[in-house]
Order: C-alpha cells, then sequence, then structure tokens
C-alpha cells in the first residue's frame, strides 16, 4: 500500500528521506522500515533536524511520538527551515525552536472541549461538534510543507467543519472551502468569524442576564423558519450572503437584530451547539436540559474566545481572510492552476450518513434534505450502486483537485478504507492507482493510526499526490 512513485522529472517530496542511505525507501512496507529505523536511532530530534543545530534549543511537544507526525515534523522543517524565525510561527509539532517557544505552544493553550494535548480542538476548532472532524496540528503541518503562505490559496473542496481553513487562516495564507451541506457552510463560516471577536466588546454588551431571552428567541425562531421551509441549491454562493439572508428572510424581528451580524451568528452558533449535545445526550449521565446546555456553552465559548482574543493580541496573529462556498468538489468555482496546495478529507466512503448525523441542525434551520443526498458523495444511489456512484465522484473530485492545483503543487488527501457491507474499502488504493493516470507525477501514503476507532478503523492513510 505504501507505493510510491516518481517519474524522475523532478525531485520527489520524500527526497530527504531517501538521502538518508541507511533506510530502504525500495521497501513494500515503508512505514514500518521506518519505524524499525527511528527505534534504532532512537533520537527522533536529530533525525529531524539532521546535526545542524544545538539540540537543546529544539524541543517537540511530549506527545508527539507517532511515526506519522515525526514524518510530518521532518517535512514541515524541511520546508521551513531557513528562515527559524517563520518556523517558530508556523510548526505544528515543535514546542521549542531556537530556544524560543513556538506559537503553536501559545494557540494550543486557547483551550476547548474534548482537547487532546496540542492536536485538536483548541481555538474555535471545538465549537460545534461536528462528527469527524481531522486535528488541526496535522493540518497546520501539511500546509508548513506545502509551503503556502500569505496570497497563496489552500483549497478544502470536503470543507466539513472549517479545519483547513482555521489553520491556513492563523498560520497567515488564504483559503477557499467548498461545501454541498448549506448548514456546514455556515458553521464553519461563524468559526472563522469568530477568531476575529472583540472579545471585551462582546463580553461588555451581551451578559448572562441577556441568556433567557436570547434563548427563548432562538427556541420561538424554530416555527417560524419551518415556515420557510429553505430550499437551497448549491450555485456557489458565498457563506456570508447565506447568513445575511438567513437574518434577513428568516429569523423573525426582534432585539437581537440589533447586535453586530458577528454577535449574532456567534449566538445562533451557541444556540446550534446546545442543540445538537441537546439531541445526542439525551438518556446518557450527561443529559441536561436544552437551556442548561445553552447557558454552559455560553460560558464556554466566552472562555475560548476571551483568550484567543488575548494570544492573538500577543503574537499579532491577524486571521488571513478565506472564502467559504456552498458548492460542490466534483465542479470547483475555480480556475484551472490556481491553488498552491489541497487539503482535504472527503467521506469515508458510503459509511456515515452525513445528513442523519446534523438531522436535527438541517431541521432546525428548515433546510431541505432532499437535494442534499442526492448531491452528497457518498449518499447516492441504492445499495451496491451507491459504492459505484461513491468511486465516480471521488475520482472526479481528484480529477478537479489536479486541474486547479498549481504545477508542483501537492493535494493531500486524508482518507480510511472503511469495512461496508463486510468488506474493506479500498479507495485509498485507487487513488494511488489513478494519480499517475490522473497526470500526478509524484504519490505518497502516509498511514496513520486511528485511536478510537471509527467503522472499525485502526488507521487510515494521508494521501501526498504532486501535479
Ligand atoms: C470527512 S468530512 C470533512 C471533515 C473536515 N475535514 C473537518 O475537519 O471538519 C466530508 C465533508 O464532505 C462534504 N461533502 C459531501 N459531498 C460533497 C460534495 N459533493 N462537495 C463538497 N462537499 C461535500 C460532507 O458534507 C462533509 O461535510
Amino acid at each position: 500500500m505504501d507505493r510510491k512513485y516518481n517519474h524522475g522529472k523532478k525531485a520527489s517530496l520524500f527526497d530527504f528521506i531517501k538521502k538518508d542511505s541507511s533506510i530502504d525507501t525500495s521497501a513494500k512496507d515503508f512505514n514500518s522500515v521506518l519505524s524499525m529505523h527511528l527505534e534504532r536511532e532512537i533520537d527522533p530530534l536529530s533525525w529531524i533536524l539532521g546535526h545542524n543545530f544545538n539540540k537543546r534549543h529544539f524541543e517537540l511537544f511530549e506527545d508527539v511520538g507517532q511515526i506519522y507526525e515525526l514524518q510530518l515534523a521532518k517535512m514541515e522543517y524541511e520546508t521551513l527551515k531557513e528562515n527559524l524565525e517563520l518556523f517558530k510561527k508556523r510548526t505544528a509539532y515543535f514546542k521549542l525552536v531556537n530556544g524560543e517557544k513556538s506559537y503553536h505552544y501559545f494557540i494550543s493553550m486557547v483551550k476547548g472541549k474534548g482537547q487532546i494535548g496540542h492536536t485538536n480542538q483548541y481555538l474555535t476548532h471545538w465549537f460545534y461538534p461536528y462528527k469527524g472532524k481531522f486535528h488541526g496540528q496535522m493540518i497546520k503541518a501539511i500546509i508548513n510543507f506545502i509551503g503556502a503562505s500569505g496570497e497563496d490559496i489552500i483549497l478544502d473542496p470536503f470543507m466539513g467543519s472549517g479545519t483547513t481553513l482555521i489553520e491556513a487562516s492563523v498560520v497567515g495564507t488564504k483559503s477557499v472551502g467548498i461545501e454541498i451541506n448549506p448548514a456546514l457552510s455556515i458553521v464553519s463560516q461563524i468559526k472563522l468569524d469568530s477568531l476575529k471577536i472583540n472579545y471585551p466588546e462582546f463580553s461588555e454588551n451581551i451578559k448572562v442576564s441577556d441568556l433567557p431571552r436570547i434563548f427563548k428567541y432562538f427556541r420561538d425562531a424554530r416555527e417560524y423558519l419551518n415556515e420557510r421551509k429553505w430550499e437551497i441549491e448549491a450555485n456557489n454562493q458565498n457563506a456570508k450572503d447565506i447568513l445575511i439572508e438567513l437574518w434577513e428572510n428568516h429569523f423573525q424581528n426582534s432585539f437581537i437584530k440589533d447586535y453586530p451580524l458577528e454577535w449574532r451568528n456567534l449566538l445562533l452558533l451557541i444556540y446550534l451547539h446546545a442543540l445538537s449535545d441537546y439531541t445526542y445526550l439525551k438518556g446518557t449521565n450527561k443529559e441536561r436540559s436544552f437551556e442548561e446546555f445553552f447557558r454552559i456553552n455560553f460560558s464556554e465559548y466566552s472562555m475560548t474566545l476571551n483568550s484567543a482574543y488575548k494570544t492573538f493580541k500577543q503574537l499579532n496573529i491577524i486571521p488571513k481572510e478565506c472564502t467559504i462556498l456552498l458548492g460542490s468538489a466534483m465542479n470547483l468555482p475555480l480556475e484551472n492552476n490556481s491553488v498552491k496546495g489541497v487539503v482535504t478529507s472527503p467521506p469515508y466512503s458510503i459509511a456515515l450518513d452525513y445528513v442523519r448525523n446534523d438531522l436535527h441542525l438541517l431541521n432546525y434551520l428548515g433546510i431541505d434534505t432532499r437535494r442534499l443526498r442526492k448531491e452528497m458523495v457518498g449518499l447516492k444511489g441504492k445499495k451496491m450502486e451507491k459504492l459505484r456512484m461513491y468511486e465516480e465522484d471521488i475520482r472526479k473530485s481528484v480529477e478537479e483537485m489536479y486541474r486547479v492545483l498549481r504545477k508542483e503543487g501537492w493535494a493531500a488527501i486524508v482518507l480510511g478504507d472503511v469495512v461496508v457491507n463486510g468488506k474493506r474499502t479500498d479507495f485509498c488504493k485507487k487513488i494511488m492507482e489513478w494519480a499517475p493516470e490522473i497526470g500526478f507525477v509524484d504519490a505518497y501514503a502516509m498511514k496513520r493510526p486511528i485511536l478510537g476507532g471509527f467503522a472499525r478503523l485502526r488507521y487510515e492513510y494521508v494521501l501526498f499526490l504532486q501535479k
């Protein structure tokens, strides 16, 4: 599976690994060879940095130990090593760079619910409990490896809850997210806009004592929203415009409309988060009343926003602009050769019903789900036909990634081969086989173990394809 090929036209991504002559890069299971090599070597830091620096001045985060993490740490380092000041600002896996704490150290201190170490759920990543988010830390390292910055565009054509865009925005590179589900397009837009909220102003104007009437407003809105069934087509509308339309034509008029749009949106997201908690935690020992969830989430969101505001100020971070469009990964609204890198994760085969997953959210907003079922990858068709349609869609989406990528740009696709009808799917292998047919000049599959398990999945892959 860990197949690599390279047409020899240009230097490959893994040249720096290959240069280490003690590693047999032609071995079939390259990851195990690498793993054995690292165990022998014992000191991952030397492997990553070479012997160029005083190792006492560099330190990985204490929980960085998986092989894929070390590989990514080396990859991000190789791209950015000429400028250690920049590396300190951008690294995902280093705690200490040249004797100074990295920015990720401070950023991952902006704590969120469900956070594990420095890997995930920090900043606004944890806002809204969407199933299937990938880890921000890993995405940051991939963006670093791709070498995107400033006006370069990082694209996520299966954006989900916006993890890629949050990371791109915080390291200071432009990004575009495409998502077929209107509810998720607005959730992600709000998560990104929340990074820019001036917390002191927000907290001065919205008090805990205002919460009962705000909660009541959103609860009463349900009926109002459902009277206006929303059949939004995915026509590449901007999520910002969808939010404006939502407030103008779907929510009832009230005191809440006097708040700035960003605050209203944030309160809506807190309500949607509470709705999700209330739906999923019913009957468990974490059950609470809907209003209580709303109150708790408000106070936890506030803590995150306060801490993000202070941290960004301290580090002088101004999140870079991003664009979220309600569209399809199979028909990207982007020019040929226009993006520097793609970082994405399509639905893992037909295993998860993304409409059912977020039905409470879609129903609340009054969004018609029939169209979604017809357009969502992995949900189209019946029984056996479903897998075939999934395969066609994934192939088409990889072709689209190729089309919009700039020459030498990388697409990083995170995907797991889940079990469907008792059989393990093999779409990772298929993508690796399609890659040269589509035109990619290099491809590499990096294995990533999954702790916790989804659909009997013990590991997934990050597929790196270079145009
Ligand atoms: C695995 S999730 C992505 C999760 C994301 N990486 C995150 O961190 O939140 C896949 C997403 O693809 C979306 N999707 C499905 N079909 C799509 C299509 N045709 N075009 C764009 N997005 C689509 C689904 O709605 C879902 O949100």
